[in-house]
């Protein structure tokens, strides 16, 4: 069996993976980490967890990777920036759910995140774990940044049109909307129930930090540089994400042709599914699922494409991702513990 540690088991996306690796019939967990929590078993944390996982949480320290094979990072970014050097003169595989090590670029960084990164010597070594675009670079990586929520649900609903040259590259606009779980367990004014239940808001106009991430993996793709209009909305559930993308059209193109294009693309992705012409994305059907459903249609009057991305962002926005990421950097099976299909009603 495969040792498991998991820094920052007592937030969300910790939890999540506690869930899934729970279940996964490769791997153990051993190493379990909170500050405010440390010394209580897991199970008093998450009582979901009584009578599946018992072990006790201990601090985030430089000796955890004595004691696991794999290290998932659930921290915020910062967190464990200045851990990672240490982290990695182990021979643990790493892999980082926060932002700390997706942007390519030092500035970028410091620019959309207002803080200098203190490893830029190590931005290249980490792999952007998107399997479905680098999934050959995530097989040997030994260290994975983990991509965002919204950054995989629109990377996923563009990529196949970026070398196509049926669109205008200089059109995006995504209009993004999550669950309130993407923004971390601990509470904050503009997260609690008054503030989110029976409403929806705006939030990170134009300035939201996942936008250099999909503007860097969008850039790659086409091969010159990409910009998008990022509009991510907060909306009254506990999970679940869904982002409409708009893009011109450079040529009259069906619904048809699109979507055998998206699927042709998607051939051999088994959590990409791209649905049939009229029929869209809703996050109903991905809930607590690996899946990114992806619908699509044309406006022919204004020659536009709306593409539909639908994904749980705890799952294949981060934690489930991060698990297929572990499976591919391992060789085993990438469906292995992902296999479970949406939780509807
Ligand atoms: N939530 C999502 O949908 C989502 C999706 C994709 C990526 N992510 C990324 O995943 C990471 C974790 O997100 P989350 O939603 O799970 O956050 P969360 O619910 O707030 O959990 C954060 C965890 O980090 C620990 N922590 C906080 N500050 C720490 C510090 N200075 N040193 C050590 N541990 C610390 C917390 O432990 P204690 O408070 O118990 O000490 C907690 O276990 C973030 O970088 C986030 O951006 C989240």
């Amino acid at each position: 069996m495969i040792k498991i540690g998991i820094a920052g088991a007592s937030g969300y996306t910790g939890l999540e993976l506690i869930r899934l690796l729970a279940a996964h019939p490769d791997v153990e967990l051993t190493v379990l980490t909170s500050e405010t929590f440390q010394g209580q078993n897991i199970a008093e944390v998450f009582p979901s967890l009584n009578g599946v996982v018992d072990l006790t949480l201990r601090p985030l320290d430089d000796s955890i990777t004595k004691d696991c094979s794999v290290l998932f990072l659930a921290l915020p970014h910062i967190a464990a920036m200045d851990k990672l050097p240490v982290y990695l003169q182990s021979d643990c595989k790493i892999i980082d759910l926060s932002a700390d090590y997706r942007l390519k670029d030092p500035k970028a960084y410091s620019d959309w995140y207002s803080v200098t990164h203190t490893h830029p010597e190590l931005l290249e070594q980490a792999v952007y774990g998107l399997p479905e675009l680098h999934r050959q670079a995530i097989q040997t990586a030994r260290f994975i940044a983990n991509p965002g929520c919204y950054p995989t649900s629109v990377i996923l609903a563009l990529a196949p049109l970026l070398k196509t040259g049926w669109a205008d590259l200089d059109s995006i606009i995504s209009d993004s909307k999550s669950g309130v779980s993407g923004a971390g367990r601990k509470p904050s004014l503009t997260t609690h129930y008054t503030e989110v239940n029976e409403g929806i808001s705006p939030y990170g106009l134009a300035s939201h930090r996942h936008t250099p991430e999909m503007e860097q993996e969008l850039s790659t793709l086409a091969g010159k540089p990409v910009r998008i209009t990022f509009s991510p909305h907060l909306v009254p559930m506990t999970r679940g994400m869904l982002s409409t993308v708009y893009i011109n059209l450079s040529e009259d193109l069906s619904d048809e042709k699109l979507v055998e294009h998206y699927r042709n693309f998607y051939k051999d992705e088994y959590f990409v599914r791209v649905l049939k012409p009229g029929k869209f994305a809703s996050s109903h059907h991905v809930l607590s699922s690996n899946f990114c459903d992806i619908g699509l249609k044309v406006d022919s009057r204004n020659q536009r494409l709306i593409i539909t991305s639908a994904l749980d962002n705890l799952v294949k926005g981060a934690s489930g991702q991060a698990v297929q990421n572990m499976n591919i950097m391992l060789g085993l099976n990438e469906k292995t513990g992902l296999m479970a299909p949406a939780i509807f009603p």
